[in-house]
C-alpha cells in the first residue's frame, strides 16, 4: 500500500506545502506551517481503529422552521448592515480597530435584544465585570437582563452558555483572548484563536443560538490572527471610523445571509452610539462653500443614497516625483482620472502634487465618483469654485467619455431632498430628470465639463492656468 504523503499546512491561510518551510508562500507569515496527515490520522499507526460511522437522519428542504431565523435588534442601522438582524445558528465576526466602539455597539445591541425578551449572554475576555458594568451604566443598559461573564477559557465558556435555557445570542469579546485546553499553543496564537472560534461556531450550529465574535484588526486592516477565521464564520462585519471623527460605519465584508453593500452609520456620543438615519446630512455638515476644489458626489451605499463632499488640492510640486495622496478613494482610480484629464482634456498635472479626500472619513468604492473627483481636481487647479447647489456623478471611461451609472433616480432624489438644485450627470440620466425635479446638466465627455469649469473661473480672483481644449 502506498503511504499517503504528509502535507505541511499553513495554520494561518491554509496553503499546503510539500515540505516544511519557515515562511508560508501563501500569506508570508512565519512559523505557521505545521505537518498534517492528509488522512487525518485515520488508520495510520498501530492501535488506531477507524470509527464506524453512524448514519444521520436525512431530511427534506421543505418543512417547518420552528422560529424566525433572524433576531432583530430594533437598532435600524445595525439591522440594515447585517441584512435584517442576526441569524440564528450563525456566527458573525465583527472586526475593528481597538477603541473604535465594538464593545459599545454590542452592549447596546445586547441591551436592545434583552428588552425585546431575548436571552443574551455577553462574555468579556478583555474587561473585568466591573468595567463592563460601568459601560453598561453609561449606555443605560444596566437595568436589562443581559447575562455577563468574564471568561476566556473555551471549555468553561461552552459549559456556561450551554447551561440552562438556550441563549438567543452569545457575544464573545474578543476572539483574541480565547484559549482552549485542547490546543497546545500559547494563548493568543493562531492555533488557539482558530480552535476557540471553531468551538464557538459549532455551538451556534448545534444549538441555533446566534454567535457574535469580536476580533481586533491589525495595522494593515486585517482581522488579527488567522485569516482562516474569516472563512469559517458566516458573516464578517467591519466597524470603521476615522480618527478625529465621531461617526462610525458598520460595513458587511462578507455575508452568507444578506447583502454586502449595505452600511450602518452611527455617531459616537457621550451616551454611546447614536444611529444616523440620514448620513448625507452628516457628511455634508460643515461644508466649505465658496472654496475651489470641492464637489459634492451623489453616491450609493447599497440601497441608500449618500451625498458626500469630495475635496481636492492641486499644487505645484517641489519634488521630482509629485505626491499623490488619497483618503477614502482608490488611488488607482485617481491615477486613471488624472491620465484621462491629461490625455483627453489638456489638463496637465504631471508636475503637481495631488491630494484627494473624501470628507468625513467615508470610503467610496464606486466608479460613479469619477466625475465628482475630476470636477474637484479641475476646480482646484483653475481656482474656479463649483456651484454649491450642484451634485456630480458619472463614471469616466479611458476615452474621456462619461458613462451612465446605476440608480440615477435615487441619487437625484436624495440631492433634491437635501436642497440641491443642479446635477452634473451622464447623458442617460436625462430621462429621470422630470422625476428628480432638478436642473440636470448632462455631460457626454469630460472635456466639456473641464471647459465649463475653466470658463466659469474666468475673471475670478487668481485664476490659475488650465490648458483647456
Ligand atoms: P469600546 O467600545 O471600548 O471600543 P472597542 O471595544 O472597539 O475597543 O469604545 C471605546 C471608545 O468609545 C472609548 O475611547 C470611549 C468611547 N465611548 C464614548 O465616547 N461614549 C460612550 O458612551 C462609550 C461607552 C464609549
Ligand atoms: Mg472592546
Amino acid at each position: 500500500m502506498v503511504k499517503p504523503r504528509t502535507q505541511f499546512i499553513c495554520q494561518n491561510c491554509g496553503t499546503a506545502h510539500s515540505r516544511w518551510v519557515g515562511k508560508c508562500e501563501g500569506c508570508g507569515e512565519w512559523n505557521t506551517v505545521v505537518e498534517e496527515d492528509p488522512m487525518g490520522g485515520i488508520g495510520s499507526g498501530p492501535g488506531k481503529v477507524p470509527k464506524k460511522g453512524r448514519p444521520v437522519a436525512l431530511t427534506a428542504l421543505s418543512g417547518e422552521i420552528e422560529e424566525a431565523p433572524r433576531i432583530h435588534t430594533g437598532i435600524a442601522e445595525l439591522d440594515r448592515a447585517t441584512g435584517g438582524g442576526f441569524v440564528r445558528g450563525s456566527a458573525v465576526l465583527i472586526g475593528g480597530d481597538p477603541g473604535i466602539g465594538k464593545s459599545t455597539l454590542l452592549m447596546q445591541a445586547a441591551a436592545a435584544l434583552s428588552r425585546r425578551g431575548h436571552r443574551i449572554i455577553y462574555v468579556s475576555g478583555e474587561e473585568a465585570v466591573a468595567q463592563v458594568r460601568l459601560r453598561a451604566q453609561r449606555l443605560h443598559a444596566a437595568e436589562t437582563d443581559v447575562l455577563l461573564a468574564a471568561e476566556t477559557n473555551v471549555e468553561d465558556i461552552l459549559a456556561t452558555v450551554g447551561e440552562g435555557k438556550r441563549p438567543d445570542l452569545v457575544i464573545i469579546d474578543s476572539i483574541q483572548t480565547l484559549w482552549s485546553d485542547t490546543a497546545e499553543a500559547a494563548p493568543g496564537t493562531v492555533t488557539q484563536v482558530r480552535t476557540g472560534v471553531q468551538a464557538m461556531i459549532r455551538f451556534a450550529k448545534q444549538t441555533g443560538a446566534a454567535m457574535v465574535l469580536v476580533g481586533h484588526v491589525t495595522k494593515d486592516g486585517q482581522i488579527a490572527g488567522p485569516r482562516v477565521v474569516e472563512h469559517m464564520v458566516d458573516a464578517v462585519m467591519s466597524f470603521e471610523g476615522e480618527g478625529g471623527h465621531h461617526f462610525r460605519i458598520l460595513r458587511a465584508v462578507k455575508n452568507r445571509f444578506g447583502p454586502t453593500d449595505e452600511i450602518g452609520v452611527f455617531e459616537m456620543t457621550g451616551k454611546g452610539l447614536r444611529e444616523v438615519p440620514n448620513p448625507s446630512e452628516l457628511f455634508l455638515a460643515g461644508r466649505d462653500l465658496g472654496a475651489p476644489g470641492t464637489a459634492v458626489f451623489a453616491g450609493m451605499e447599497g440601497t441608500r443614497p449618500v451625498l458626500v463632499e469630495i475635496q481636492a488640492l492641486v499644487a505645484p510640486s517641489t519634488l521630482g516625483t509629485p505626491r499623490r495622496a488619497v483618503v477614502g478613494w482608490d488611488p488607482q482610480r485617481l491615477s486613471m482620472v488624472l491620465a484621462v484629464l491629461d490625455a483627453h482634456c489638456g489638463v496637465r498635472l504631471g508636475s503637481h502634487d495631488v491630494y484627494l479626500n473624501v470628507a468625513g472619513g467615508l470610503r467610496i468604492a464606486e466608479p460613479a465618483a469619477d466625475l465628482a473627483v475630476a470636477a474637484a481636481l479641475v476646480s482646484s487647479l483653475s481656482g474656479a469654485v463649483l456651484p454649491s447647489d450642484a451634485v456630480h456623478f458619472g463614471e469616466i471611461s479611458l476615452s474621456g467619455a462619461v458613462r451612465p451609472v446605476a440608480q440615477a433616480a435615487a441619487r437625484l432624489k436624495e440631492a433634491r431632498k437635501l436642497g440641491f438644485t443642479r446635477a452634473v450627470v451622464p447623458e442617460i440620466a436625462r430621462g429621470e430628470q422630470a422625476e428628480a425635479g432638478l436642473t440636470v446638466q448632462a455631460v457626454t465627455h469630460l472635456a466639456t465639463l473641464v471647459a465649463d469649469i475653466a470658463a466659469s473661473g474666468v475673471g475670478r480672483a487668481k485664476p490659475k492656468a488650465v490648458a483647456g481644449e
